[in-house]
């Protein structure tokens, strides 16, 4: 546990982006530490769009009870381009001015983030970042709040698939969230035995791909899943069907697993990562720390500035492809 200065603050608190498991156990912690220490915490409405529009008010320890095990964000969220703009910054920082806020933290993704510094680099306010992505595409943090939850969600919807493709002797191509990322993909697709996992950090050989799947097929599997990352470069579930459809053996079903994997209560891990990052989001505010994002990496909390998150690419460890490649023959 780190000092922390005595410094009380005024800290503005809100969710942006896409919503994740575990945003609102981030903000348990982030209010209760705040309070802990007397500092006053504003949350802020709708992330940024709240911030232009005034949507502000003052969190005591009660407005966050109960709020552990749920998912999405008591606080809601949202993408807002207005904020993109210089306009939109000042109306948000006038906002902030107008509540005596002088420090910001925000749990969200890499847009976010983007946001966030843009408004630090223009006005007097102090700012740290949470990571909350159901993506786990940040640099700085080996994980991310609301992956947990996305790629336990996911599996339970693949297991269940499982079934109804071996009942029928099918191949189904199923796709995960994951923008620009395949974080989702590979965890989920090694987690279910799938036959194949498409992400965009590796080329998809699809000639390949149909070949290992009628060799499993004449081997007498009994059906075979393929995991492809939406943001794959052989296109989406559809567009992978109709690549392959007339080379291999198999009758072939899409499924599109969408928006259930960003729902639902936080997993343990999400609730224990979500209550650390939020508490630590606190000290570092205290301790005067700015423009940063806080992380976990090899289990020790860890600073990293803003502008890394999203300019360094967090890799994919390869260790993971070959043994999903080993596993799936
Ligand atoms: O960034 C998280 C994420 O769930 C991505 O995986 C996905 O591409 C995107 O959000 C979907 O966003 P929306 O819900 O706004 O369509």
């Amino acid at each position: 546990m780190r000092g922390v200065n005595t410094n009380k603050k005024t800290i503005g608190v809100l969710t942006s982006g896409g919503d994740a498991s575990g945003m609102n156990a981030t903000l348990r912690a982030v209010i209760r530490t705040g309070i802990y220490y007397e500092n006053k915490i504003y949350g802020i409405q709708r992330g940024y769009q709240g911030l232009i529009d005034g949507k502000i008010q003052e969190l005591t320890l009660s407005s966050v009870s109960n709020i552990i095990k749920n998912g999405g964000t008591f606080l809601q969220t949202a993408r807002c381009k207005e904020f993109y703009s210089t306009d939109g910054r000042k109306k948000a920082y006038e906002n902030l001015k107008n509540h005596g806020i002088e420090s910001l933290i925000v749990i969200g993704g890499d847009g976010s983030f983007k946001g966030l510094n843009e408004l630090l680099n223009e006005y007097p306010i102090q700012g740290i970042g949470v990571p909350g992505t159901i993506d786990n595409d940040l640099y700085g943090t080996d994980y991310t709040i609301g992956f947990d939850t996305a790629i336990n969600n996911a599996l339970e919807a693949i297991d269940k698939i499982r079934d109804t493709a071996t009942a029928h002797s099918r191949l189904f191509i199923i796709e995960v969230m994951g923008r620009d990322s395949g974080y989702i993909a590979l965890f989920t697709g090694i987690g279910a035995g799938a036959e194949e996992i498409l992400i965009p950090e590796t080329f998809s050989d699809l000639k390949g791909l149909c070949e290992k799947l009628d060799k499993g097929h004449k081997r007498g599997k009994k059906s075979s899943i393929i995991i492809v990352a939406e943001g794959d470069e052989a296109g989406n579930a559809f567009d992978v069907k109709s690549k392959i459809e007339n080379l291999v053996d198999w009758n072939i079903k899409v499924s599109i697993l969408g928006h259930l994997q960003r729902g639902g209560s936080p997993t343990a891990f999400d609730r224990l990562l979500a209550s650390r990052l939020g508490y630590e989001s606190i000290l570092s505010i205290m301790n005067n720390e700015n423009k940063k994002m806080i992380g976990m990496v090899n289990n020790n909390v860890k600073l990293t500035p803003l502008e890394e998150t999203w300019t360094r690419k967090k890799q994919i460890d390869n260790a993971y492809i070959k043994m999903a490649e080993i596993l799936s023959i």
